[in-house]
């Protein structure tokens, strides 16, 4: 299987930035482990991270029929982009959300998604680990095709 991660912006900053939310692992140290676990179960992982709306709709597309799932933080594009669900949906492919903190416990604007209700599931509050939940449940759906 192919998986695709898509960070979106700030993400990276990540283990500068607002450690106490965010951990303080960078997101390299993360995107290795992660696919030193995609390895284990013979998924080809990679994974694009990018400041731009533009550039992550670019990165969406371009994936039109080449991946199995993706797995994406679409950070505080989450809150606001109506083009990037639009462009999850228009490659059809089963995509996870994750967030590494739990955005329900935060402020009221982050407590809405533009994802949500399109996303195979969505994982929050879980740091870091999320990223390997999402993977483990993509993994599991993909080989048992229960989805
Ligand atoms: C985030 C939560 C978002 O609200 C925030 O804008 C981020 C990161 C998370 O991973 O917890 O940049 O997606």
């Amino acid at each position: 299987f192919k998986v695709l991660v898509l960070n979106g912006p700030n993400l990276n900053m990540l283990g500068r930035r607002e450690p106490d939310k965010y951990g303080t692992q960078t997101l390299a140290e993360v995107m290795q482990s992660l696919i030193k676990c995609a390895e284990q179960h013979d998924v080809t992982l990679t994974h694009f991270q990018s400041n731009s709306e533009a550039e992550l709709i670019n990165t969406i597309h371009d994936h039109y029929g080449k991946v199995d799932c993706i797995i994406i933080n679409p950070a505080a594009f989450t809150h606001t982009s109506i083009a990037m669900r639009d462009a999850l949906l228009s490659i059809s492919v089963p995509f996870y959300e994750v967030h590494i903190s739990n955005v329900h416990a935060r402020e009221p604007f982050r407590h809405t998604s533009y994802f949500s209700d399109v996303a195979k599931g969505v994982i929050c509050g879980l740091g870091a680990t999320g990223y390997h939940a999402a993977l483990l449940a993509a993994i599991d759906q993909l080989r048992n095709q229960n989805n």
